[in-house]
């Protein structure tokens, strides 16, 4: 399976699937569920609403409407509170959740992006680090998924997820 790390707008990519930083509720918010949700237009909330909730960890597929992809996997990521509250193992749920998902749906791309180190704090290296060691441990797993980025909004996020994508490969 192959790796990419790219600086750019989540709801531009073309891959099968973007994954959505939600929150538990699926209503749509800031960040990134705001723009996709902006992007997506009013259908998405509307299946989002039918859905009704995704507990933290764990993760939901709808249609990606007026985005390029063909999917969207609203995935909720644990808020940082010090690293007590097994923010690590639910942060990896939702690696591991949303590839489960996207692999049953026969997507053979998919886009992440940083799941919880917006609003929800979660500190950059741990989470990078826990984004790369999750993929990695169930990419051999997956038959359909071939191909996952990492879509950084900045270029300080690509270079630390570059760095770890190094050091471990080193
Ligand atoms: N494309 C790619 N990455 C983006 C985009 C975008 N268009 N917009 C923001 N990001 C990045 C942020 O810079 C951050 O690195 O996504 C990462 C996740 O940040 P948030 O969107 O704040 O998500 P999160 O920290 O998981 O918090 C989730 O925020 O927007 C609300 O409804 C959402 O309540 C939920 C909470």
């Amino acid at each position: 399976m192959e790796i990419e790390i790219i600086v750019a707008d989540i709801t531009q990519c073309e891959t099968d699937a973007i994954v959505n930083a939600a929150n538990e509720s699926l209503l749509g918010g800031g960040g990134v569920d705001g723009a996709i949700h902006r992007a997506a237009g009013p259908e998405l909330l509307r299946e989002c609403q039918r859905i009704g909730g995704c507990p933290t960890g764990q993760a939901r597929i709808t249609g990606a409407y007026r985005l390029p992809a063909r999917h969207v996997i609203h995935t909720v990521g644990p808020v940082w509170r010090g690293g007590q509250g097994n923010e690590a193992e639910l942060l990896a749920s939702c690696y591991r959740e949303s590839l489960r998902l996207a692999d049953e749906h026969g997507c053979r791309s998919i886009a992440f992006p940083a799941i919880s180190c917006g609003v929800y704090g979660y500190p950059l290296d741990q989470a990078c680090r826990i984004a790369l060691d999750t993929v990695r441990q169930i990419g051999g797993l997956l038959r359909q998924v071939e191909r996952v980025q990492f879509v950084c909004f900045n270029e300080d996020i690509a270079a630390l997820y570059r760095q770890l994508l190094g050091r471990k490969a080193a």
